[in-house]
């Protein structure tokens, strides 16, 4: 299983890199503001520096909601580096620019799945990813996991090699169930990792073992 980590935040990328285990970053339009960058140029240039932290890609997203517009941005995208992959909605010309894109050889990442079909369609367009968005229908009480099992299991039927990249992490159990269903990469928010690497059986069982060899060094 692939971990991305989902933020924008240089020093959260760079500590979550540090591990070693970190395999990508996706970043979203919200993820970007929430950073406080204004402007192309210097959107281009955080996306750069992005790439220069961590050995894997990085989703950048297209804002243009029309054809001409999101092929546009995604060779402006593509060309500040060759760890980026092109993020774009899950609209009809989103669909449209994936499959244009993916005929010159440009990796994207389908984003706001919310459907098992949406993800079929991206992924015949020639998607690199899916990002199926399972926190947010957890939110209006939907099973966002069963999502993922569906995915993991209509892919395998049709041997799609798209890789479903399970997004809107939101806690622990998430990852368990999304690595249990087969999911291919989870997204994941730095707060989240955090929590991964922290387990109190873990903690007190370090306290104690380094208790026990001090005592035995009296
Ligand atoms: C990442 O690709 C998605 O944009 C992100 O995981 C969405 O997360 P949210 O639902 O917590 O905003």
């Amino acid at each position: 299983m692939k971990f991305f980590i989902d933020t924008a935040v240089l020093n959260e990328i760079k500590k979550a890199a540090d591990y070693g285990v970190l395999d990508g970053v996706t970043t979203n339009p919200s993820l970007m503001a929430k950073v406080g960058i204004k402007g192309r140029e210097a959107i281009l240039k955080h996306y750069k520096d992005i790439c220069e932290l961590v050995p894997g890609n990085v989703s950048a997203e297209v804002i243009s909601t029309d054809f001409e517009g999101m092929m546009k941005e995604a060779h402006e995208l593509a060309a500040i580096d060759p760890k980026i992959v092109v993020k774009v909605p899950f609209i009809g010309d989103g669909v449209k620019a994936i499959k244009a894109l993916s005929d010159e050889g440009i990796r994207t990442n389908c984003t706001l799945i919310f459907q098992p079909m949406q993800a079929v369609i991206a992924a015949k367009a020639g998607a690199s990813y899916v990002s199926p968005f399972i926190g947010r229908l957890d939110d209006i009480a939907t099973d966002g996991m069963q999502l993922i099992r569906d995915l993991t299991l209509i892919f395998k039927n049709y041997n799609f090699q798209t890789e479903i990249l399970v997004a809107s992490v939101r806690h622990p159990m998430h990852m368990v169930e999304a690595a249990k269903a087969g999911a291919h990469v989870a997204t994941i928010p730095f707060a989240v990792i955090e929590q991964l690497f922290k387990h109190p059986l873990t903690d007190s069982g370090l306290t104690k073992f380094l208790a026990d060899y001090e005592a035995s060094q009296k």
